[in-house]
């Protein structure tokens, strides 16, 4: 976090959330301004905030925002559900937007009724820092304990940005390889650009170069012949949401991935906080997968490079077989069998 000074991925100001423009890194360092809720919504739907733990974490600050300047509890409490109501719809598949929007209900419950609005809405505020601090303090856990399961594997593979601008700390997969960097683990990471939002070739890089590490971006179809090859040692994904049988959707090409490092017979890795762990769910089956908009796979930086009628199909996460995963890191444990 310490590298990223000046680009913060957010700032919590009295009235308004500074929200790091993603759409627009490395290039530019812009900051979008949330005063609404409606604001964050569109933030999180857009995509200028993106990353499971993130998007829970500034849905949160979102949950805030609808509610700070109520005069009454009662009118606290009707806005508190609407502006749920539309965070709830943002994106559907991360299991961490439910799970921070959920606690900011729970301390509405418990305190609705004891604490004068004033308070109730420096509570609600405090409690979605907590949120945030929490998460800064589980990537921690993730990556020591991750960098010790991992320390032998020194060419790692990882898909998607999982870093400071996916989860607001050091990260979930990549605050593993930033923990295996710092103790001398690691010669060199393959970062998949992650099409059609580019979110390894942008953002992971751009993490990568704050913390001087050694980086290769090579295309989302380079992993079959960089693995057989010999070239990578592990590979080391995030997670959206995890089934109780350790069935994991995260952001699409990670399937492949999985498959093509079992035909290789290498280390492939989740690494999740538990709140990503969707108990609620048995298996993939109950997992809802993103389709976005056809432009993003039709167009790249604007200009449109398949035929003007051409249609696409934009799912934006796949779902991995618990059977494809060696092991899945969390801040409490390195999980091998998956029965969450
Ligand atoms: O569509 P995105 O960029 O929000 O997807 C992000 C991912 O799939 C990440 O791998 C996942 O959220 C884990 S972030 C620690």
């Amino acid at each position: 976090m310490r590298k990223m000074a000046g680009c913060e991925p957010l700032i919590v100001k009295d009235n308004e959330i500074l929200l790091l423009d993603q759409r627009k890194l490395p290039n530019k360092i812009e900051y979008f301004s949330a005063k609404s809720v409606e604001d964050v919504c569109f933030a999180i739907k857009e995509m200028i905030v993106r990353g499971a733990p993130f998007i829970g974490i500034t849905a949160a600050f979102g949950y805030y925002l609808a509610l700070k300047d109520s005069d009454t509890n009662k009118q606290l409490k009707v806005r508190a559900k609407k502006g749920f109501e539309c965070l709830l719809q943002t994106r559907p598949t991360a299991v961490n937007l439910f799970f921070a929007l959920n606690k900011m209900n729970d301390v509405m419950q418990e305190k609705c009724d004891i604490l004068p609005t004033h308070k109730l809405i420096n509570k609600l505020r405090a409690a979605a820092f907590t949120l945030w601090e929490n998460q800064k303090k589980e990537d921690l856990a993730i990556g020591a304990i991750g960098a010790d399961y991992l320390k032998n594997k020194r060419r790692i593979l990882t898909h998607c940005n999982t870093g400071t601008l996916a989860t607001g700390g050091i990260g979930t997969a990549l605050g593993i390889i930033k923990t295996m960097h710092k103790k001398g683990y690691l010669d060199l990471v393959y970062v998949d650009e992650t099409r059609p939002y580019l979110q390894g070739a942008r953002l992971t890089a751009f993490e990568l170069e704050l913390e001087n590490i050694e980086y290769r971006v090579v295309t989302d179809n380079s992993c079959g012949m960089l693995m057989k090859k010999g070239l990578v040692d592990a590979v080391i994904v995030g997670a959206d949401r995890i089934a109780k049988n350790g069935d994991t959707a995260n952001k699409i090409g990670t399937y492949c991935l999985a498959v093509m490092a079992k035909r290789h017979n290498i280390d492939f890795i989740v690494a999740a906080p538990e709140s990503t762990i969707d108990r609620n769910i048995k298996t993939q089956n109950g997992i809802v997968v993103e389709e976005r908009d056809a432009k993003e796979v039709l167009e790249f930086n604007s200009i449109t490079v398949a035929p003007k009628n051409a249609k696409a199909l934009n799912y934006s996460f796949d779902i991995t077989d618990n059977e494809l995963i060696d092991a899945i890191i969390t801040e409490k444990q390195v999980y091998e069998r998956f029965e969450f």
